[in-house]
């Protein structure tokens, strides 16, 4: 007998996840499907942001920067230290800890809000009265059958790997594997330049490993603003962080202890490069491995994404689909968003997730944030603007932690003074962004930021700053 909902997510990441509890919140009965299991075997609810991404990353990033402030950083301070050494078990068992604190806290949420947890792979069977009947498998299980009126297909999505090189988890890591390498390798290579690229290239590279990032693009960041991608690469340059571009990858060997890399130059000229590790980071793909799409005829595109309009409906009724499985960036806080508006549509509400207000993050040192549109697609658009930026190195805050690379940028209409993007590298611009998100969603101009008291000394007078850049007037530079 199968069990009924008013719905059925199929995947507990952070699109899944809080779909059903906003579900919940709003007095459905919810149940959530997932299969991550732990190494006990049990329930590990957050998707790859929890278990393989997003938290496990910045703990790590966290801890690899303390260890290369200890070396480097604190003799400034006055602070010396000697001895010092790296456990690197005790730095990965601390790190699983803290993805267990939040596989836990969302085992939490889910009894809190009354959200049925299936441990098992979801997929469909097919048209029933009343909905959609979902299977649940795991091996060692008998298999369950669940029947949503609603279903919410938030599946996620998974590595992409380089044609001819599979993942081994042992020389070629995903994401996966580059959290969890037991000992420091002497040389590491990343292949793509991007977010894991240059966030797992930190992490490994301040724990003592020679790490080189191999990038197919001739442009670094390519979608950053330029001058905050310039400001940044010098930062990364000056780390050690050995960033080539315009690479053209044309093979990669496994041996026993190493890999070797071979690759065209920007220049056409053959380049062979021996490694201890390898983590490959060129994008990832859609995951609807096991959901039996077919079975109820939801329609994928070419390239493997669930078809959604910009509410989030699939071509079938009562279907949807979010976050990383469906267009758009493959970002968690963007899944989270349509997660609980496909919830509150379900119960005939009216939300609105506006893309154009999703904040970007790397997490490298120094941190790189930025929301809205960059300067050069600006002036691809023809639209006229104007843009202010203010420099860390002006900011008393900066000076006090020692922390002074980078800047923010404010980029505003040049008419209107509409806040068009906001652009940082820098301390702390992780939490900065947030500003800028707000008075961007309020549709403030640059003159309201320049207006607003802010606390001093902070780092987010540099945001104020910027704005009243915008108009030429900064006070502090
Ligand atoms: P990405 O899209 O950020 O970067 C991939 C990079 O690989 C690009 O620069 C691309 O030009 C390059 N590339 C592609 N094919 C290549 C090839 N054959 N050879 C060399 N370079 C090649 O993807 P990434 O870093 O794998 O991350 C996956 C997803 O996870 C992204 O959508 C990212 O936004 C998300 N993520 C977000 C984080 C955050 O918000 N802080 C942290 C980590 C991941």
């Amino acid at each position: 007998m199968s069990k009924n909902f008013d719905v059925v997510v199929i995947g507990g990441g952070p699109g899944g996840y809080i779909a059903a509890i906003r579900a919940g919140q709003l007095g459905l009965s919810v149940a959530c499907i997932d299969a991550w299991q732990n190494a006990k075997g049990g329930s590990a609810l957050g998707g790859t942001c929890t278990n393989v991404g997003c938290i496990p990353s910045k703990a790590l990033l966290q801890s690899s920067e303390h260890f290369e402030m200890a070396g480097h950083g604190f003799a400034e301070h006055g602070i010396g230290v000697e001895g010092l050494k790296l456990d690197l078990a005790t730095m990965l068992k601390r790190k699983d800890k803290v993805v267990q604190q939040n596989n836990d806290g969302i085992t939490y949420l889910f009894k809190k809000n009354k959200v049925t947890s299936f441990l098992g792979l979801g997929s469909f069977v097919g048209k029933v009265d009343g909905g959609y009947e979902i299977k649940v498998s795991r091996s060692g299980a008998a298999d369950e059958t669940v029947v949503g009126k609603h279903v919410v297909v938030a599946t996620g999505s998974n590595p992409r790997a380089l044609p001819n090189a599979p993942f081994d988890e042992k020389r070629v890591l995903s994401n996966t594997g580059a959290l969890a390498i037991g000992d420091v390798p002497k040389t590491l290579c990343l292949i793509g330049a991007g977010v894991i690229g240059l966030e797992m290239g930190s992490v490994w590279r301040r724990l003592g490993a020679e790490v080189t990032v191999l990038e197919a693009l001739p442009a670094f960041l390519g979608a950053v603003d330029e001058q905050v991608a310039k400001e940044a690469r010098k930062a990364f340059d000056k780390q050690g962080l050995a960033i080539t571009l315009g690479v053209k990858i044309t093979k990669v060997a496994t041996g026993d202890a190493d890999v070797t890399v071979e690759y065209d130059d920007a220049e056409g000229k053959p380049q062979k490069r021996t490694f201890e590790r390898l983590i490959v980071s060129i994008g990832r793909v859609p995951n609807t491995d096991g959901l039996a799409a077919d079975a109820v005829g939801l329609a994928l595109d070419e390239r493997g994404f669930v078809v959604v309009d910009g509410d989030c409906r699939t071509n079938l009724e009562n279907v949807w689909g979010i976050g990383d499985v469906v267009r758009g960036p493959m970002l968690a806080h963007k899944a989270e968003e349509e997660g609980s508006a496909v919830a509150e549509r379900i119960v005939g509400q009216k939300p609105h997730v506006d893309f154009n207000t999703v904040p970007w993050v790397i997490y490298t040192h120094p941190e790189i944030a930025w929301v809205g549109q960059t300067e050069q697609a600006l002036k691809t658009s023809g639209r006229a603007y104007k843009a202010g930026t203010f420099p860390f190195l002006a900011n008393g805050r900066a000076r006090a932690l020692g922390d002074t690379t980078g800047l923010v940028k404010v980029i505003a209409d040049a008419t209107t003074d509409e806040i068009l993007g906001v652009h940082m590298v820098g301390p702390g611009v992780s939490e900065l962004i947030a500003e800028a998100v707000v008075a961007m969603e309020f549709k403030a101009s640059s003159e309201d930021i320049g207006r607003i008291c802010h606390a001093h000394p902070s780092l987010s007078e540099a945001t104020k700053e910027a704005a009243l850049a915008v108009e030429k007037r900064a006070l502090n530079f």
